[in-house]
This record gives structure tokens, C-alpha cells and sequence, in this order.
């Protein structure tokens, strides 16, 4: 007797590298919130990724496989934090809301893990607001461990070592 076997074979998102800041204008209108925080890309902070961009970034945009629509978006550089040298700093993560629980932004961390990797940095950096418990929750389920940072009081810093 046979039985069908399904496989989850359709990609669901297809992820770029970005090289040229101005791909970035597409997180112009793009917002998300959770509880009282809320997650949006004004101008200044924009420029500021940019920036960021030209500056040793690693920086993927997810698209959806089917209408290349936006999904998510993932901003790290290898500029680390004093405290963590030779680390990648994730300065951004942002799934689109009517992508968010698909599994997207654990890709997107991962996706940066990868490269930073290939890099040989010793590890991976991110903070979160202390009220950021979906973020919180998706790092500690990637094997980042909660540390005291030096520079940074205001809310939680998580390190994952290579
Ligand atoms: C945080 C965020 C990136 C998660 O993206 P996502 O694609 O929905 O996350 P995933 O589907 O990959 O989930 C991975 C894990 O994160 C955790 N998680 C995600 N959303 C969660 C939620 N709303 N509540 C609790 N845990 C959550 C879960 O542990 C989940 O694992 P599971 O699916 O096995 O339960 C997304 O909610 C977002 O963009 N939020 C606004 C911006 C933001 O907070 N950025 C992070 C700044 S540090």
C-alpha cells in the first residue's frame, strides 16, 4: 500500500543581497507595531541605513516568490559594537505584517549568520527594546544568549558566538 507524501517544495520568499542604498527606499512607507511600539522607517533613520549600506553592510531584502511584493527586510554591519569586536551587528529587522509568523524573520537572522560566517566574525549582535518579546522570543530560539552590554542600559543586548 502507498500513501502521498507532501512536501513543502514551494519557496515561499526569494531573498536579495543589497548593494545600492537607494533599494532601500522601498521601507519608506512600510510600518509594523506591537503593543505600544511601533516599527516605521522616517527619513532620518532611513539616510541612516543608507549609509550604512556603503559602510561593510550586509542587507537582504525577502520578496514574496510569487508578485516579488515586499516581505521582510534584514540590516546588519560588520562595524561592531566596541564591547563585541569582530562580531556583525544586526542594526534592523522587519518582517511586513501580513508576512510576520511564516517563519521569515528567523530566515533573514540566519541569512546574516550565513555571511557573517563566511566572513569568519566570531559572532552575531542585536538588541531589542525590553517590551520586544516576539523579537526576543525569535533570537533566543537561534541560539542567542542574553549578555550585559557596557554601552547600552536601555534594553536587552543578545550575542550569538560562531
Ligand atoms: C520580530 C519579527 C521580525 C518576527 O518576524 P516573523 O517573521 O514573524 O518571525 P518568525 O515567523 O520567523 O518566528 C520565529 C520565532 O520568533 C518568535 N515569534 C515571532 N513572532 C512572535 C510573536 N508575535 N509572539 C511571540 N513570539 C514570536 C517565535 O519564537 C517564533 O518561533 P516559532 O514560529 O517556532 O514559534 C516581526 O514580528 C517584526 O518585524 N516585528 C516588528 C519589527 C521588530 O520587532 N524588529 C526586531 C527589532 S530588534
Amino acid at each position: 500500500m502507498s500513501h502521498e507524501l507532501k512536501f513543502d517544495t514551494e519557496p515561499h520568499f526569494v531573498f536579495d543581497r543589497i548593494i545600492s542604498p537607494e533599494e532601500l527606499d522601498i521601507l519608506a512607507d512600510k510600518s509594523a507595531s506591537h503593543g505600544k511600539l511601533k516599527f516605521y522607517f522616517p527619513e532620518n533613520y532611513l539616510a541612516k541605513l543608507k549609509t550604512l549600506v556603503n559602510e561593510k553592510g550586509i542587507h537582504i531584502i525577502a520578496k514574496n516568490f510569487g508578485d516579488k511584493s515586499f516581505a521582510g527586510y534584514v540590516g546588519a554591519t560588520e562595524k561592531s559594537l566596541v564591547s563585541f569586536p569582530s562580531t556583525v551587528l544586526i542594526v534592523e529587522l522587519f518582517v511586513d505584517p501580513k508576512e510576520q509568523g511564516k517563519g521569515l524573520g528567523r530566515k533573514l537572522v540566519q541569512s546574516v549568520i550565513d555571511v557573517a560566517k563566511s566572513y569568519s566574525l566570531r559572532g552575531a549582535v542585536v538588541q531589542t527594546e525590553n517590551e520586544n518579546l516576539p523579537a526576543q522570543a525569535l533570537y533566543e530560539k537561534l541560539g542567542f544568549k542574553k549578555v550585559l552590554n557596557p554601552d547600552w542600559n536601555d534594553g536587552m543586548t543578545y550575542l550569538m558566538e560562531f
